[in-house]
């Protein structure tokens, strides 16, 4: 099993998008294994995204982020990641497929209302740098399991 760190930016939960971005992860089958609501710090925000840290829009990147409260998510699944960034859609929402969250409630890349990890090494590592294990339900049984897992 694999495991994505998503993260409801900001804009999506100033918007009251939550619910929606939750439901959708949920519906696709993908296990809620850890879910808080969070502020951000800079220190956290900087090493999120230090890959990007000598891209233009880094210093936006990380006020963004850190701007207003956001939703931090552990889900588990076969092919988590993947499938979690398809349900999420293209980096830049204005092109990203209608259907996806980007594509049904975004126009811009400095909104796009969504993180998930990029692979699997990285989800791991994200997942580590937002959660405790203490706060992770790593182990519960889930009952519809066998009928989404096959
Ligand atoms: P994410 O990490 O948020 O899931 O998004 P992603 O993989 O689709 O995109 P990534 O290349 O990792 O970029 C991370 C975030 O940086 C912002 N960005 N802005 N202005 C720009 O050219 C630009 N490029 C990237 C976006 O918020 C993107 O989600
Ligand atoms: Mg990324």
């Amino acid at each position: 099993m694999e495991r994505t760190l998503i993260i409801v930016k900001p804009d999506a939960v100033q918007r009251g998008l939550t619910g929606e971005i939750i439901k959708r992860f949920e519906g696709r089958g993908l296990k809620i294994i850890g879910m808080k609501l969070m502020q951000v710090d800079r220190e956290l925000a900087e090493k999120h995204y230090d890959v990007h840290r000598e891209r233009p829009f880094f210093a936006g990147l990380v006020e963004y982020i850190i701007s207003a409260p956001v939703v931090v998510m552990t889900l588990e699944g076969s092919d988590a990641i993947v499938a979690a960034r398809a349900t999420i859609g293209a980096t830049t929402p204005s092109e990203a497929a209608p259907g996806s969250i980007r594509g049904d409630f975004g126009l811009e890349i400095g909104r796009n209302l969504v993180h998930g990890s990029d692979s699997v090494e990285n989800g791991e590592i994200e997942v580590a740098n937002f959660f405790s294990e203490a706060e992770l339900c790593g182990g519960w049984a889930r009952d519809v399991d066998r009928w989404v897992f096959e």
